[in-house]
Order: structure tokens, then sequence, then C-alpha cells
């Protein structure tokens, strides 16, 4: 027969650290075009669909880092922390600017959601503080968002 004891599960629980998944969200506008220059207009349109023209985002995009809470704070990171690497790693850089044009860190990369995520990737990483960046996200319209994990 089985036994269910909640206060063993607990107890368990509390003994056993993990790490905890900590998420910022962050958003930012930008236009961009989905283009190689080195294909003609026809074949821009055939792979890019509407995107091939210049167009704008919102986007939002969330950081996710992991770690054991700190005993004094209760926290894996401070949030205030976070949220200024994030801006100062990507947001600043894209923020009301053209993705294709403005950018250094994106110089020759197509700026699909798929590539940006990759990019602010590279620009995080590392930068998380007393966390380990392990998730993000980044959503470039209401239909369409994508994930990087490590
Ligand atoms: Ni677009």
């Amino acid at each position: 027969m089985l036994k269910i004891s909640p206060e063993k599960g607990f107890k368990t629980e509390l003994q056993a650290p993990t790490a905890v998944l900590v998420t910022r969200r962050v958003t930012f506008a930008a236009a961009h075009v989905l283009r190689r220059p080195e294909w003609d207009d026809r074949r821009n349109k055939e792979v890019f669909g509407q995107c091939a023209g210049d167009h704008g985002h919102n986007y939002v995009l969330e950081v996710s880092v992991s770690g054991e809470p700190d005993p004094a704070t209760g926290m894996v990171v401070n949030l205030k922390d976070l949220d200024r690497a994030v801006k100062q790693a990507v947001v600043r850089h894209v923020d009301h600017r053209h993705l294709n044009r403005d950018v250094p860190f994106l110089e020759g990369v197509v700026p699909t959601a798929e590539n940006l995520a990759l990019v602010f990737w590279r620009q995080l990483d590392g930068q998380m503080g007393s966390g380990h960046l392990q998730r993000l996200r980044l959503v470039e319209s209401e239909n369409n968002s994508v994930e990087v994990t490590r």
C-alpha cells in the first residue's frame, strides 16, 4: 500500500538545495530588414516574405539566470544588478536603433529573432554577476519567439 508522508516530502525538499531560475524581462523597440545583400529582390522576398522590407518590432527579452539563493539576501542575483547588466550589454545598443545598420555587434548578421537571440546570449554570458546565464527568450511579436538555453 502506498503511504504518503507530506512531512517527510517537505523535509527532503528543503534538504536538497537545487538551483533556482530567476527571470528578468526587458523591452526595446528596433527596426530591421531581413535580406541578404548578395541575393536579388525576388529571392529575398521569396525567403523572407514581408520581412524583406524595413519594419520594426517591440521586442521583449527575458533573461534567466540560475544559482542558489545567497543565505543572507535570499537572492540568486540582485534584480537591480541583473537589470543593469542586461541594459548595459544589450538594450542600450539596440533600443530605437536599426539593427542592420546601427549596432556594431550585429554587423553582417541577418537580424532574425534566432540570430539576435544568439548574439545577445554572447553579449550577456559571463556578465550575470552571481548567477549563471541559463536561458534567454526573445519575443519578436505576439506569435513569434525564440529561446536559447545552455
Ligand atoms: Ni521583423
